[in-house]
């Protein structure tokens, strides 16, 4: 066990505790400051299996220096104990559990090859594309506006169908109006005819509007559906041939009959989630007389991957936690966490934080540090 372990009192004070003890669900939220191998050593049996998302942002080899971190190291070194580091964490993850991991273009295929040595391609899931800034780099030869976040499954077909879908938002439910006041409410209407690559005889005919135009499904495409299908569909009023009666006929969708949101697609656009500067600017206005912390993610992108994968009362984990952001999101959506980081900026940014936004929880929260890590506060 880690020789210190601090608790946050409700009024913010630490308390020291002596021993890392669970919650009736599992583990309590807990801060760890120390080495990520290290303290997985010593807590890895306790969490097997618990943990329903891993986010991780390592250092990404980039050959800079950092107020808070350096991150410049030899290239195989680097792959090699990010590989090890990842074969730790995945025993934690339960069997629909998923683990993200940001990374940027210069690294991103190698780490693609040793993840799949990890977790197999068969549990590969995406790699999201995230527009990390908005405004052009200009000394380089390509301005570099997209960082990654490769993300696998302990059990591809156990994340399919447990994660979540998104909201929608609002450029998405403008789409749907009640042009014909329908009395099932708003509406969006969606194609009605199909490629017709593996298309029966029976998905060619032709379909009359209620003003006696003929439609035929255009070349190289299909009918969605059957002519009788299409029959009872008209009858139902749920095929739309626009306000004069004559239009090619469209399929009406109604927002009151779609369940689940939408699917998250892999582009995460700057405007969505924010940038790497807007989460600067975020963490500089929350403590301006504190040294800035280079390189954190914003809440919203963050947000975004537990509320893809994670519902509330799940145990999340972030082993390079940085300036606190994961911990902060995980709480502010009711998920327990666990965070670590070698850094003094464990209680300078991340304890603060966490302190500042999320008084009346962070009772709920462990600070532990490890054994080999020296007192800096
Ligand atoms: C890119 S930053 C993470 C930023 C974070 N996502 C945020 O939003 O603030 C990487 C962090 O990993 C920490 N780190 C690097 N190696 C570590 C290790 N072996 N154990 C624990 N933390 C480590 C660094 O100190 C740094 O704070």
């Amino acid at each position: 066990m880690p020789a210190l372990a601090l608790s946050l009192t409700s009024d913010g004070s630490l308390l020291e505790v002596p021993d890392l003890r669970l919650g009736s669900k599992g583990p309590e939220s807990i801060l760890f400051h120390g080495d990520n191998d290290a303290v997985l050593d010593e807590v890895s049996p306790t969490f097997d299996g618990t943990v329903k998302c891993i986010y991780i942002d390592p250092p990404y080899n980039n050959m800079e220096s950092y107020t808070h971190y350096d991150d410049r190291d030899d290239h195989g070194e680097w792959i090699e104990r990010l590989t090890r580091h990842v074969e730790r964490l995945k025993p934690l993850l339960r069997d629909d559990g998923s683990i993200w991991i940001s990374i940027d273009d210069r690294q991103v295929h190698y780490l693609k090859v040793a993840l799949d040595g990890v977790f197999g391609r068969e549990n590969f899931v995406s790699t999201i594309i995230w527009e990390h800034r908005k405004t052009r780099e200009s000394r380089r030869v390509f301005s570099n506006n997209h960082e990654y976040l490769l993300v696998y499954a302990r059990n591809a077909l156990a994340f399919k169908k447990s994660r979540n879908r998104l909201p929608y938002d609002s450029e998405v439910l403008k789409r749907f109006k009640n042009p014909d006041n329908d009395p099932r409410g708003l509406w969006q209407s969606i194609s009605l005819n199909v490629q017709a690559g593996h298309a029966t005889a029976g998905q060619f005919y032709e379909i009359v509007s209620p003003k006696g135009k003929r439609h035929s499904p255009p070349h190289g495409r299909c009918w969605m559906y059957t002519a009788e299908r299409v029959r009872e569909l008209v009858a139902e009023n749920r095929i739309y041939f626009g306000a004069k009666g004559d239009a090619v006929p469209r399929l009406k969708r109604f927002l009151s009959e779609i369940d689940g949101g939408l699917t998250p697609h892999t582009l995460w656009r700057a405007d969505e989630v924010g940038t790497t500067d807007s989460a600067k600017k975020h963490t500089i206005s929350m403590f301006p007389d504190l040294s800035v912390f280079d390189t954190p993610k914003p809440e919203e992108l963050i947000d975004r991957v537990f509320t893809i994968a994670t519902n509330p009362g799940d145990l999340v984990l972030d082993s390079f936690l940085g300036s606190g952001t994961s911990g902060v999101v995980a709480l502010r959506k009711g998920l327990r966490f666990v965070g670590i980081e070698q850094g003094a900026h464990v209680m300078t940014h991340c304890h603060a934080r966490i302190k500042r936004e999320y008084r009346p929880s962070v009772g709920q929260v462990r600070f532990m540090r490890h054994s080999n890590t020296a007192r800096t506060d």
